[in-house]
């Protein structure tokens, strides 16, 4: 092999192995994201969802059980990147107050956040990734 030719091996090596690098995306266990999510929804979601996920009677719906928190994951981002404000029936009643958006949070806290409220408050469902909020948040701008 001449001296050009390994040259030219080694760097499509390193820059190969910077490009995959970028591309990996950091896992968080389920515990870690439930206990992140923890924190994000005391400061973000407790003063009108309440720390029981209760809700506020006629003002803030519950999230407990509903099809938006259980449902696909992909409407749940958005309900928290985008806010909500939209004539529904969640779990049969309807809600006065309009949600606001929440789209300074990080990936990784919506992430959290959403993985918290989906394993809490009797709720039983999987975790939502920070590359698939990454995904809605980039879905959005178009
Ligand atoms: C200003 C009060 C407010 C804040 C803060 C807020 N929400 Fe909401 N949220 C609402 C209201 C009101 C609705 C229902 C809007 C409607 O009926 O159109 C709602 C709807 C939802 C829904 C869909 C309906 C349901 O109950 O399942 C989800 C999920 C949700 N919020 C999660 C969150 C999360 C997570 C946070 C924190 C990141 C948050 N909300 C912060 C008021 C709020």
């Amino acid at each position: 092999m001449t001296y050009k030719k390994a040259l030219v091996c080694l760097s499509l090596f390193i820059f190969g192995a910077a490009g995959s690098q970028a591309q990996v995306h950091h896992h968080v266990s389920l515990a870690a994201s439930i206990a992140n999510g923890k924190k994000v929804y005391m400061q973000n979601c407790v003063t009108c969802h309440q720390a029981d996920g209760k809700g506020v009677p006629t003002l803030n719906p519950p999230l407990i059980n509903t099809t938006y928190v259980l449902g696909d994951k992909i409407k749940l981002i958005q309900i928290v990147l985008n806010g909500f404000n939209e004539d529904v029936l969640i779990n049969g009643k309807s809600f006065s107050n309009s949600m606001t958006p929440h789209a300074s949070l990080t990936d990784q806290e919506i992430a959290d956040v959403l993985t918290y409220v989906r394993n809490s408050f009797t709720n039983k469902a999987s975790q939502v990734s920070a590359k698939l909020v990454k995904n809605v948040r980039s879905m959005n701008k178009k």
